[in-house]
C-alpha cells in the first residue's frame, strides 16, 4: 500500500507565499484567499476548476502526486496559484511558467497558461485577480515580460487586465 503523504507536505505551499501580491490579496471579496497550490489541492476541487477551461480527463491521486512532486522540484520556474472562496473551496486557478533565455541578457519572460474561474463564480473579478497575482509573481522574481495565448473570446478580458495584442499564436499538434 502506498505511504500517506505527511500532512505537512500536504500542506506546505508550491512556492513561498511572500511571492502573494498584497494588494490582490486585499481586494478579493470578504472571505476569500489567493495562495500557492498545495499537494492537498487534488480534494480541494482544483482539478474541477480546469473542467471549466478544458478536458483533464481522469486523474487519479497518484498520478496527480506523481506531476505535483515533478512541478515542486522546478518551483522556480512554475507558479500555480489558487484562489479559495469562503468556505475554502478552489474558485480559480492560473499558472505562471518561466522561461530562461539566453537574448536579451538571459532574459526571463513569464508564460501564463491555464486561467479558471468557477462557473459560478465568474463576474467578481477573480480572473483579475488572477492575472494580477501572476504578474505580481513575473515581476518579483525577474521577467522582462509576460506573455500568454487566448481565444478572441477572451480578448476583451486580457484587455480589461492590461494586455495588449502582439503577434500571432500557431500551433502543430501531436
Ligand atoms: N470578454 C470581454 N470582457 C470580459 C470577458 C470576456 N470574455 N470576461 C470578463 N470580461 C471583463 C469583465 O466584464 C470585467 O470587466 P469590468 O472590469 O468592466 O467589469 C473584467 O473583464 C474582469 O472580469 P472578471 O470578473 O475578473 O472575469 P472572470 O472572473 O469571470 O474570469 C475568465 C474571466 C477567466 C475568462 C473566466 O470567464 C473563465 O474562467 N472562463 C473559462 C476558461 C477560460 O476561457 N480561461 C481563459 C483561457 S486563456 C489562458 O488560460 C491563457
Amino acid at each position: 500500500m502506498a505511504l500517506q503523504t505527511p500532512v505537512s507536505d500536504a500542506t506546505a505551499p508550491l512556492f513561498s507565499s511572500e511571492l502573494i501580491s498584497p494588494e490582490v490579496l486585499k481586494a478579493l471579496p470578504e472571505g476569500y484567499t489567493c495562495r500557492p497550490i498545495q499537494r492537498q489541492d487534488y480534494h480541494n476541487g482544483f482539478l474541477d476548476v480546469l473542467r471549466v477551461l478544458t478536458t483533464v480527463g481522469d486523474i487519479s491521486e497518484e498520478a496527480w502526486n506523481e506531476r505535483y512532486t515533478w512541478i515542486s522540484t522546478h518551483n522556480d520556474s512554475y507558479f500555480l496559484i489558487a484562489i479559495l472562496d469562503n468556505s475554502s473551496r478552489i474558485v480559480g486557478t492560473g499558472a505562471l511558467v518561466v522561461e530562461r533565455k539566453f537574448i536579451h541578457q538571459l532574459g526571463l519572460v513569464g508564460h501564463i497558461e491555464d486561467i479558471a474561474v468557477a462557473k459560478d463564480q465568474q463576474g467578481k473579478k477573480l480572473g483579475l485577480r488572477i492575472i494580477q497575482a501572476l504578474d505580481f509573481v513575473a515581476e518579483k522574481v525577474g521577467c522582462y515580460k509576460t506573455i500568454l495565448d487566448c481565444s478572441e473570446a477572451n480578448e476583451g478580458f486580457y484587455v480589461k487586465c492590461g494586455f495588449k495584442r502582439a503577434g500571432l499564436e500557431m500551433a502543430h499538434y501531436y
